[in-house]
């Protein structure tokens, strides 16, 4: 875990990081809003490389994702039309404590369980002296892949998001709120 009160080389570390997290996922490049209130967590390898990041942030409500059926389908069909459909989300807030505003693994590690890891490291670092339930965890505008993850980690297609803003990114369709 990096906070402000660490040392500045490892800020400009995890800025580093973050730019390219961003430049992967079709992000603008923006400096994180207010850092004092994000928490960075890196997943390094056993040959000392940041292999997977995930970035953190308090949060009050969060929007439940809409589950619309997935039509009948060999397995592969399923994962496609999850890719590419666009998510829905309840206009309802409902309380959340902590926002994944970034989760990425890097491309060759992916599906060995990284991005779970990280996020049992999140509920159990996220406030001092508790853990976290899954159902105080929300996804910033999740991509496809953010989705399909996001679905099997909460075991629920219905997980909660925040933080959606039409046209951030490049490679996904704005959210439909109903
Ligand atoms: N397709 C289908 N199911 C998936 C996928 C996928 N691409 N990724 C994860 N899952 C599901 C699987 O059920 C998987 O279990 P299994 O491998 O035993 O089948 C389970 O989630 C756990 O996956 P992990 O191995 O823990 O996840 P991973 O380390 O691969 O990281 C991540 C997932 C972070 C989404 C990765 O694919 C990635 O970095 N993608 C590119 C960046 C990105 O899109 N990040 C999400 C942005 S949204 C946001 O930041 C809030």
């Amino acid at each position: 875990t990096v906070t402000v009160r660490d040392k500045k080389h490892w800020l400009s570390v995890v800025e580093e990081i973050r730019e390219m997290v961003d430049n992967d996922l079709g992000f603008q490049q923006v400096e994180t809003k207010c850092p004092s209130q994000t928490k960075t967590f890196l997943f390094i390898s056993n040959d000392k490389k940041v292999a997977g990041c995930l970035i953190a942030e308090h949060i009050q409500e969060g929007y439940r994702v809409i589950e619309e059926a997935v039509p009948e389908g060999s397995e592969g069909e399923k994962v496609m039309f999850e890719r590419q459909r666009a998510w829905c989300c309840s206009t309802n807030p409902e309380p959340a404590l902590c926002g994944i505003s970034r989760i990425w693994v890097f491309s060759m590690m992916r599906r060995r369980g990284i991005a779970s890891r990280m996020i049992e490291c999140l509920r159990n670092n996220f406030i001092y002296g508790s853990y976290l339930s899954k159902e105080e965890i929300a996804f910033s505008d999740p991509t496809p892949d953010g989705k399909l993850f996001a679905t099997h980690y909460c075991g629920t297609s219905q997980f909660l998001v925040y933080n959606f803003v039409s046209g951030t990114r490049s490679d996904q369709q704005s959210p439909n709120l109903v």
